[in-house]
């Protein structure tokens, strides 16, 4: 568990079965999954599901921002199970929306970077993320990440489509 200071109130430990009620109202969000690839209609019992599945799969590393009283922020890895491609990590956060802006997804970000690095394994965290999504690309750029390039027209918003940034930074300690 990592404490983050007293003036930002919240600390990160790792995901646990029981918080799939707090990510359900996350992934439940429009404000968040018209920003995120989780498609609309997540249910309860999906999310249970999800978090279950992620909790138990050894290629997950999940992490959680709490306060005082519930869960306010989620970021994982997925370890590609390929051979081939097991020095990879895909990143994802995302911040309940009456919570961002205070600097949870930037220490949700540092905190998954941190514990890629001491994963010898691991050395490259890539990820996607909707080109028009200036704060993600921001934190992104932020913490060490750079574009790579632009997937055209390779996901939908609301039936629209959207272009989408690829972006990798290097894991140092697996280098
Ligand atoms: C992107 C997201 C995770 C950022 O989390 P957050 O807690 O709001 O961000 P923080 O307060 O930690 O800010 C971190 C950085 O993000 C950027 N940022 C945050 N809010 C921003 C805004 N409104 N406009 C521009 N940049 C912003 C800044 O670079 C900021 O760094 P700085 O404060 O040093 O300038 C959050 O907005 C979110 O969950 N969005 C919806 C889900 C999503 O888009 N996830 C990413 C999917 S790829």
């Amino acid at each position: 568990m990592q404490e983050c200071g007293a003036t930002q109130n919240f600390f990160i430990r790792e995901l646990q079965y029981h918080d799939y009620e707090d990510l359900f109202a996350m992934w439940s969000d429009k404000r968040i999954t018209d920003l995120t690839a989780t498609d609309d209609g997540m249910t309860l019992e999906g999310a249970k599901h999800r978090v279950r599945n992620q909790v138990d799969n050894p290629f997950f590393k999940n992490y959680v921002a709490c306060n005082d009283t519930r869960v306010v922020g989620f970021s994982y890895l997925m370890l590609h199970s390929a051979h081939k491609r097991r020095h990879i990590a895909s990143f994802t956060v995302l911040v309940h929306a009456d919570y961002q802006g205070k600097g949870i997804g930037k220490a949700l970000t540092l905190h998954t970077i941190r514990e890629a690095e001491s994963d010898t394994s691991i050395e490259i965290i890539e990820l996607d993320v909707f080109k028009d999504n200036q704060s993600a690309v921001n934190l992104y750029l932020s913490t060490g990440f750079e574009i790579e390039g632009i997937l055209r027209n390779r996901t939908k918003r609301n039936g629209v489509a959207q272009d989408l940034y690829i972006m990798s930074r290097p894991c140092t300690t697996g280098s």
